[in-house]
């Protein structure tokens, strides 16, 4: 695998090169008498344009990846590059720039980012305040035009309803027209409807605006229309799934029952010290009693193998 530098070096420079890349992404959390090793070597490059999703258990280190993409969290060890530039290499000017204007963020809990007491329109015109953006109405009456929420302008956030709330958040995500959009369990406390509605404008923004999409989800159902699921397990990256060739024109058919379809193909992810996390069911088929595998080449293949149902297969039978 090569280095982040190097790639950045040699084709961000023209805006060609990937949106994201991780390399051994680090994080340990130290509270007074444990330490928690949220992320443990996580690797990951997104292409610009992207529109792919994460999932993973709860508290395999989802939304702490997520946060560093936004430039709310540090790392303790570990590279990470957005848009070719070093996140960890940069002043705390070029930090909140880098929070205004390149990256937006879409919570399931979207207070954080809302005022009740404002309309809708005015909510989405706040964040332009810290730029300078000079048609705000304009731009914010567009931005609610693309999730669907024209006709709410004018009320007040308290009065709408979550997942409308929610399709403003982002909005407000997009109001300075980040190039990486994050979204960390966006459809949590929305109703199927709902979730399909803000899963479209995600896809939109994608496939029409360019814009790279990262989708921190539970709904398995959302994550079988993206380009690519990659889960996480244990603070790394576990396995990829990538939408087959026959799918990736047909986002918006409605004759595919996207629930029962396999979509995608499954890979499981080797990282740059050759370790692979084997998939559980999988690994429990081999009924191991203690840890240990054998691991042999065969006919061009891998194979890993339970060193007793092994032995146990080669002993002669003596009571033949
Ligand atoms: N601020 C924090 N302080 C201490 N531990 C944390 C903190 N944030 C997250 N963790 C721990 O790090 C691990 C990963 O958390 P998180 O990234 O939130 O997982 P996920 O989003 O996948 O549920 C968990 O064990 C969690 O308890
Ligand atoms: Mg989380």
């Amino acid at each position: 695998m090569r280095d982040a530098e190097l790639i950045v070096n040699e084709e961000t420079d023209n805006g060609s090169g990937p949106m994201i890349i991780a390399q051994n992404l680090v994080k340990i959390y130290k509270t007074r008498d444990i330490e928690v090793l949220a992320l443990q070597g996580l690797d990951l490059t997104v292409e610009r344009g992207e529109l792919m999703a994460i999932i993973g258990n709860s508290g395999s280190g989802k939304s702490t990846f997520l946060n560093m993409l936004g430039g709310l969290d540090t790392p303790s060890a570990g590279k990470l590059f957005v848009d070719g530039s070093n996140l960890f290499d940069m002043t705390g000017r070029q930090k909140e720039l880098y929070k205004k204007k390149t990256v937006g963020f879409v919570w399931q809990n979207n207070a954080r980012n809302l005022f009740p007491y404002l309309s809708a329109i005015e909510n989405v015109m706040t964040p332009m305040l810290l730029t300078k953006e000079k048609n705000r109405r304009e731009r914010a009456e567009q931005l609610l035009d693309i999730v669907g929420m024209s006709h709410r302008k004018t009320s007040r956030l308290g009065e709408l309803s979550g997942g409308e709330q929610q399709r403003v958040a982002i909005a407000i995500a997009l109001a300075n027209n980040p190039k990486l959009l994050l979204a960390d369990e966006p459809t949590g406390s929305v109703d199927k409807d709902t979730a399909d509605k803000i899963f479209d404008i995600f896809r939109k923004l994608s496939t029409e605006m360019g814009v790279t999409v990262v989708i921190v989800t539970h709904d398995v159902r959302l994550s079988k229309k993206v380009n690519r699921v990659v889960a996480i397990r244990d603070g790394r990256i576990s396995s990829e799934r990538i939408l087959r060739e026959q799918y990736k024109d047909v986002f918006t058919a409605d004759n595919i029952s996207w629930g029962n379809e396999e979509t995608q193909d499954e890979y499981v992810i080797l990282d740059r010290a050759g370790r692979l996390q084997i998939p559980e069911k999988l690994l429990k088929k081999l009924e191991l009693k203690d840890n240990k595998v054998t691991v042999g080449y065969e006919d061009g293949t891998l194979t890993i193998r339970n060193p007793n149902a092994a032995a146990e297969e080669k002993e002669p039978d003596i009571t033949e």
